[in-house]
């Protein structure tokens, strides 16, 4: 049987994950390709270290280039992380005019577009199904399930951290702060956990699935973020009194009028009757709405050695196929496509709020703010003042009506500086997905 010969940069979770998968299921891997995959080399940085893969000694090396430039290596896959040694790896072996395969998303949502240019230039691909959502194939059903679908909209649960966190204040009634510490204890988030908690994981994973959809390279600083810090045990209660489910969404939606994109990160009360609503813990999910094939759901594990090795495998065996036929590019990872788009600016994006105000307990204080926010052309579809103080001011609940975000956080401005509003106003946008 035809052998191809994998070099790997990285040995921790993702890489280990990969080799042992190999070993448990190269043969079937094989007898379905038609082609035995081999691992040539595998560059560590640290060759003592204990590994939870058996990888043998002999195949271990500390210098990358080892791994690129053996004349034996014929693809390559890139499992370090971070965007300096990484970068410069990928566009090494691209070079060479061997396929890469990684599951880095920070590295693709800097430099990307730079990647995808070399691999075409060098008439090679680049591989990346386990930068998003781990073993969900998210990207290959983009490229090619739904190559003859326009995508109108995609929502992605994408950080497993933010989901686990959330879920379990839902469920406990607890508070961010505590549940955070302890999912760190358990290992479910990072020391420190800014990356995920900020939402800019999310960002990264949301912006190379727009890119995809979208057919031009978003930039990421282009993406509006935000992060779940700031959602307190009494958001969570009042969403879900209202039927509603909070979830650190990515959104990209096609605004209208040509090629601007809606590409975001932020906190959403989801209605409970969405399937989003029900994605907990761990698991990641990507809804994507295609003018074509109408609504699709993909769920899975997004994270973790197994299920980001899955990913990885998916594309060995693209990459190997590729390399059997001598098509080397058959369908390239990324192509610009349809039209040089943009993302619109948040401020030009509509959404409707849920908004929760601390405010002094006396007349007058509901008629100022519904007059700030009738000022701004700004529609409060319902107010509710829920039992209990928190200190001497009382808690208010506003759901507006669809405006702009541009609008709303004027709005919310004005009305933080009224004396009778206590702290700082809470908006988390709610989605309808209509
Ligand atoms: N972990 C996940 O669940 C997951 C999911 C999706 C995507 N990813 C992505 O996958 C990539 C790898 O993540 P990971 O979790 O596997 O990271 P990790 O556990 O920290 O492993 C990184 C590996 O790279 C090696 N390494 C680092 N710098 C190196 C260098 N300069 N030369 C040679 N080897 C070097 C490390 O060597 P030592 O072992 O000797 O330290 C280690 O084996 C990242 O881009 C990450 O974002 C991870």
């Amino acid at each position: 049987m035809q052998q191809v010969k994998l070099g790997i940069i990285g040995g921790g979770t993702v890489g280990s994950g990969v080799y042992d998968a190999l070993q448990r299921n190269g043969a079937l891997v094989a007898s379905r390709l038609g082609v035995n995959v081999v691992v040539e080399r595998v560059a560590v940085r640290d060759l003592k270290k204990v590994r939870a893969a058996k990888i043998p000694k002999t195949l271990l090396t500390t210098d990358w280039r080892e791994v690129v430039f053996d004349p034996q290596v014929q693809l390559v896959a890139e499992l370090i992380g971070g965007t300096t040694i990484a970068r410069e790896a990928i566009l090494a072996a691209l070079k060479l005019g061997k396929p890469v395969i990684t599951a880095n998303k920070a590295l693709l949502s800097a430099h990307g577009e730079e990647l995808f240019a070399a691999a075409k230039k060098y008439g090679t691909n680049l591989y990346y199904e386990a930068s998003v959502a781990g073993g969900i194939p998210i990207i290959k059903a983009l490229r090619e399930g739904f190559v003859g679908n326009r995508i109108n909209a995609l929502y992605g649960i994408v950080n497993g951290t933010c989901n686990y966190i959330l879920t379990r204040m839902k469920l406990e009634g607890a508070d961010f702060g505590a549940v955070l510490a302890d999912a760190q204890r358990l290992g479910y988030a990072e020391t420190p956990p800014d990356l995920d908690i900020d939402g800019h994981d999310a960002a990264h994973k949301t912006g190379i699935l727009a890119s995809l959809a979208h057919g031009f390279w978003i930039n990421p600083k282009k993406i509006h973020v935000e992060g779940i810090r700031h959602i307190s045990a009494l958001d969570i209660k009042f969403a879900g009194e209202l039927g509603y489910t909070i979830k650190l969404l990515g959104t990209v939606k096609k605004l209208e009028g040509n090629c601007r994109v809606q590409v975001s990160v932020y906190p959403t009360l989801v209605p409970n009757s969405h399937v989003l609503a029900s994605v907990n813990g761990v698991f990641n999910a990507v809804f994507v709405r295609g003018d074509v094939v109408g609504d699709s759901l993909f769920y899975g594990r997004g994270a973790g050695k197994d299920a980001t090795a899955s990913a990885v495998l998916s594309d060995i065996g693209d990459a190997v196929l590729d390399l059997k036929s001598g098509a080397k590019n058959r369908l390239p990872a990324f192509v610009p496509h349809e039209c040089s788009g943009a993302v619109a600016p948040i401020e030009e994006v509509t959404s409707q709020y849920f908004v929760r105000l601390n405010v002094v307990d006396k007349p007058g204080v509901l008629a100022r703010i519904a007059t700030i926010f009738g000022e701004s052309n700004i529609g409060i579809s319902s107010v509710i003042q829920p039992e209990g103080h928190e200190g001497k001011s009382v808690p208010l609940i506003f759901m507006m009506h669809y405006a702009t975000n541009g609008a709303a956080m004027k709005a919310l401005a004005k009305i933080s500086k009224l004396p009778s509003v206590k702290g700082r106003p809470v908006m988390i946008r709610v989605e309808s997905f209509e």
